[in-house]
């Protein structure tokens, strides 16, 4: 168990309060509450596959900041959550010069750079891999069924409002059957997660989680079909 300084711990806490404050108003399934599950997830991971847990803490709390903006405007929420976290840690070191380093910050900046699913990218650092699968880790499970049926809910109604159909991982989303859009989503993406995480800890997870994902499915084909 790694023990973290009363220092690093309060620009943890301060994290965390940027984080709330920008994603106070995210009504996709990038939320506060998928943030600090992904922190839970992380700090789970680096117990058994180390790794640096002061950058880890922070580069989980920061690693969706980017999103409202990738919403508004477009783009890439890791590329602008990596800007974000650089500018918001550059802050910190004015206040905590001692405890968080230029080092450290190019290193959770870097970290949230290639933490994007869809980004394929595998990363060196056991801090990075963590973080991706943390977040992947997300997807899966009940927590997992549950996103994606209230991410497809926020997309419609997001077309529903304004027409726009907004780009998303969930391709079935805008199915006239929102279940048969279910049932696809089901068939590619959280098939896909076990074999694209990187630790053995999270392969482990992943397979027990998906186990209650195809038990959820069969369920629903039950009742529904
Ligand atoms: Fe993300
Ligand atoms: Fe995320």
């Amino acid at each position: 168990m790694t023990n973290l300084s009363a220092a690093q711990l309060q620009i943890i806490e301060n994290a965390r309060q940027y984080m709330i404050q920008i994603l106070d108003n995210e009504t996709t399934s990038h939320d506060i509450g998928h943030v600090f599950r992904v922190e839970k997830n992380a700090v789970f991971l680096q117990q058994t596959e180390g790794g640096n847990l002061f950058l880890i803490r922070l580069a989980t709390l920061l690693h969706d900041v980017g999103t409202p903006k990738e919403n508004e405007i477009g783009g890439d929420h890791a590329v602008y959550g990596s800007e974000m976290a650089f500018d918001f840690l550059k802050s910190e070191q004015q206040k905590y010069p001692e405890t968080i380093s230029d080092a450290d910050i190019s290193a959770v900046s870097s970290i949230i750079l290639s933490h994007r699913f869809s980004s394929g990218q595998k990363p060196e650092a056991i801090e990075a891999q963590i973080l991706q699968d943390a977040d992947r880790l997300d997807a899966l499970g009940a927590v997992g069924v549950f996103r994606s049926v209230y991410s497809m809910g926020s997309l419609r109604m997001l077309k529903c409002l304004t027409g726009i159909d907004k780009g998303s991982s969930k391709k079935t989303v805008y199915t006239k059957d929102p279940v048969e859009g279910f049932y696809a989503y089901m068939s590619y993406k959280p098939q896909e997660i076990p074999n694209r995480l990187n630790t053995e800890t999270a392969k482990r997870i992943a397979k027990e989680r998906l186990e209650f994902m195809e038990l959820f499915e069969k369920q629903l084909r039950e009742e529904n079909d």
